[in-house]
């Protein structure tokens, strides 16, 4: 009995291990990374200055207990990642656990001023907005896997973890953004980049997990539902019908499977994508 409650323990235990999330003082970046704390690790939140990333590190500190850190820095560029990986190893002197969280996540509701966006549907789309999110959620995503994927292979252990999206399995349901009474060419979409970055995670996934097995290091991928956050009720209502578990995730939702994918307890498991979508794709 005493053994196998030890082994509980040991399979979630990430005493004493560094993890790095970025866009790590976002919503959901700061949950993951408060899941980590609590099961031991040292979190290391990497965000643009403007989101204080130091602010949120110290409340996890507090909160949980380990040593955690906030850094600004900026995942499209090489330069601001080897800054942040030399304070990294300044600190803690290794890096185990990768979660390459950071994305733009545009908001398809109209903006404050009522106008509906136009410029997110597929023939206006600009070409700066589509290169700009590939830069972070995909482009950054390579860099940040290169970069601190080094030190793993230089310790031969280490875990990544790609936050993709159940739009990475399923299309986007464009019925879900239509607004009574607009004509066509104004009715908001969600953008096509949404759908490339995160299907691409997958692919990164799937390459980087036998690139680098020989060196100990596993990359999965997971696929999260809709998180609630105050969205208008009308797009609610239409949202939950299609979700058989009848509601969007809560924010915390998910701190069991990012907990269980950059543990021990998932010793086993690479190249995959686990969905966590209430349901929603397997309909
Ligand atoms: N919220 C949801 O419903 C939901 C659902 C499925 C998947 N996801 C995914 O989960 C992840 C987190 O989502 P969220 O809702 O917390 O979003 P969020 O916008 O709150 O957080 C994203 C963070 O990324 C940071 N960021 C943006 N560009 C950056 C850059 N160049 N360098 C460093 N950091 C940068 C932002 O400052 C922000 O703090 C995203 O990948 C998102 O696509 C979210």
């Amino acid at each position: 009995m005493a053994t196998q409650n030890n082994r509980v323990r040991d399979l979630f235990d990430l005493t004493g291990r560094v993890a790095v999330v970025t866009g790590g003082a976002g919503m959901l970046g700061v949950q993951h990374g408060a899941i980590l704390a609590a099961a031991g690790a040292h979190v290391v939140l990497l965000d643009l200055a403007a989101a204080n990333p130091a602010l949120r590190a110290g409340q996890l500190q507090r909160a949980h207990g380990p040593e955690c850190l906030g850094l600004a820095a900026d995942i499209t560029s090489e330069a601001s990642l080897r800054e942040a990986r030399d304070a990294i190893l300044a600190r803690f002197g290794r890096i185990d656990i990768l979660i390459n969280n950071a994305a733009n996540n545009p908001k398809v509701e109209a903006d404050p001023t009522g106008e509906p966006k136009q410029w997110l549907r597929l023939e206006n789309f600009p070409l700066a907005v589509w290169n700009a999110d590939i830069a972070v959620g995909l482009t950054g995503a390579f860099l940040c896997s290169r970069i601190f994927g080094q030190e793993m292979v230089r310790r031969n252990a280490g875990v990544i973890l790609n936050i993709a999206s159940d739009l990475a399995v399923i299309a986007p349901d464009q019925r879900l953004y239509r607004k009574e009474g607009l004509p066509e060419e104004q009715q908001p979409v969600k953008p096509v980049t949404y759908s490339v970055v995160k299907t691409g995670l997958i692919g990164l996934t799937r390459y980087l997990s036998t690139y680098w097995t020989a060196h100990n290091i596993r990359v999965n991928a997971i696929s999260p539902g809709g998180v609630f956050a105050g969205q208008p009720d009308e797009f609610t209502a239409k949202l939950h019908r299609l979700i058989p578990m009848g509601r969007m995730a809560h924010k915390d939702d998910y701190q069991g499977a990012i907990l269980f994918l950059c543990s021990d307890a998932s010793s086993y498991m690479t190249g995959q994508n686990l969905i966590v979508d209430g349901g929603r794709s397997v309909l």
